[in-house]
């Protein structure tokens, strides 16, 4: 806590408040009390200054451009780390000892499998669902097939959850994918990575053997690990408040799924390579800057501004930086959607709309590009992003059931609907 105080004024009325200090960031009002102390609520749509929890796992800095994971920047992380040496230091706190780390994949590795019985869920679906709708249907079924990790109020369970959550999603998105093209499921391999068991589950066929490339295996791994966590946001924040009900942890993470999937948040990868492509050539960019301007036409550049960035997402100086690698390895460097990409890129940053309004490319602007490359199809962009989130989720969701404070969580409003009134039988209206 802080010696400062805020003081509020209400008509000839005075109250304090307490200011609480983080690590580093702003520091919060403490306004538990204004109800009781004053009968007013704060009223914040969109949450755009109201911090909902405290926690000790993310920071972003979003006007210099930062993403801290524990304290770690997402540069170091993304260059000398992996995604499931991520994925411990997100879960525990601190980087894995050798010993931690290999015994923490060892166990990802082995719960990687799904019961039997839900490939025959899959078959309930059309082969033309989209793979988020099929990767929240069959997340949420999960509760269904392992009883035996649904108590919150067990630890151990807890943990359960969590090893099962982060080993399967990569099995059932893979799953999602082979379905949608009617291809035989491919079960995982213990031998390989996190990032290239999913590679191979995605791409292998029974017909012959599928070689992962370590460049596709390497730039699959830094997706995960960019999109790993990203503190409170859309869908970070459905779970928490689904968790706050104390529901079992696998309906939690569908919750974040269904969040996920719009296009202002993780559905924006496939929005923005839609939208590249509608582009397609560079002569058309200044059409599609002047819609993006328009104030009557509803339509966006994807994968640009962030809520909280506003300065240079740092995740997507990486995924740009990745992107040239593959496309180089794919001898596709001069394809038409990447030169649509750097030229979009370049007249936005120039001009003065998207300057004043700091709006920069996010994460989703590059990994599209990238995802295109390795050869998935614009559909499976965005539950690539769930299967990533999926520890973030676990994480934040583990220290709120953790947190002696926790309270449902119950937002409240300003009513502006009729007073009340009576009853209308029918035939008098
Ligand atoms: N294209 C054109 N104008 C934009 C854009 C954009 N992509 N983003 C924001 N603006 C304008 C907006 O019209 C507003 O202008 P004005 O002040 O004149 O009314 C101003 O910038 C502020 O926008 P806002 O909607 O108040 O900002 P927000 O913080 O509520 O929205 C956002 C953030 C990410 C939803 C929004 O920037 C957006 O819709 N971007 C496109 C979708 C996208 O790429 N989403 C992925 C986010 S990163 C991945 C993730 O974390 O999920």
């Amino acid at each position: 806590m802080s010696d400062r105080k805020a003081k509020l004024t209400v008509g000839d009325k005075s109250y304090e408040f307490d200011i609480l200090d983080g690590t580093v960031g702003p520091s919060v009002i403490d306004i538990r009390s204004l109800y009781a102390q004053t009968g007013l609520f704060t009223y914040d749509p969109g949450f755009t200054s109201t911090a909902a929890c405290d926690s000790s796992i993310t920071y972003i800095d979003g006007d210099v451009g930062e993403l801290l994971y524990r304290g770690y920047s997402i540069d170091q992380l993304a260059e000398k780390s992996n995604y499931l040496e991520v994925c411990f230091l997100l879960l525990y706190g601190e980087l894995p000892t050798a010993v931690e780390k290999e015994e923490f994949e060892s166990r990802i590795t082995r719960h990687t499998m799904l019961h039997e019985q839900m490939h025959y869920l899959y078959r309930g679906f059309r082969r033309d669902a989209h793979p988020m709708a099929i990767v929240c249907g069959v997340v949420g079924a999960m509760a269904a097939f392992y009883h035996d990790s649904t108590d919150i109020t067990d630890p151990e369970q807890r943990e359960i959850a969590s090893i099962r959550m982060i080993a399967k999603m990569p099995t059932i998105a893979a799953m999602a994918y082979k379905y949608s093209i009617g291809q035989p499921f491919v079960y995982p391999r213990n031998d390989l990575s996190y990032a290239g068991n999913f590679l191979n589950m995605c791409f292998a066929v029974p017909a012959e053997t599928y070689k992962v490339n370590p460049i596709i295996e390497r730039a699959m791994d830094r997706i995960f690990t960019l999109h790993a966590d990203h503190e409170q946001n859309a869908s970070t924040s459905t779970v928490r408040l689904s968790g706050s009900s104390d529901a079992n942890p696998f309906a939690c993470i569908a919750a974040g799924v269904a969040c996920l999937w719009g296009p202002a948040h993780g559905g924006a990868n496939e929005a923005a390579l839609n939208m590249l492509r509608a582009i397609g050539t560079p002569d058309r960019i200044p059409e599609f800057v002047a819609k993006a301007k328009d104030k009557n036409d509803p339509f966006r550049l994807m994968g640009f501004g962030h809520r909280v960035y506003k300065s240079y997402d740092p995740r997507a100086q990486v995924m740009q930086e990745t992107a040239r690698e593959v496309l180089d390895l794919m001898g596709i460097e001069n394809n038409p959607t990447l030169q649509v990409a750097r030229e979009l890129e370049k007249i936005a940053l120039e001009d003065e709309y998207f300057v004043t309004r700091k709006l920069y490319p996010n994460v989703d602007f590059y990994s599209g590009i990238i995802l295109d490359a390795i050869g998935f199809p614009t559909s499976m962009f965005t539950a690539i992003f769930a299967l990533s989130r999926t520890v973030g989720w676990i994480a934040q969701w583990k220290e709120m059931i953790g947190d002696p404070q926790k309270k449902i969580g119950r937002p409240r409003q300003l009513y502006d609907g009729s007073r009340r009134r009576d009853y209308v039988p029918l035939t008098q209206r």
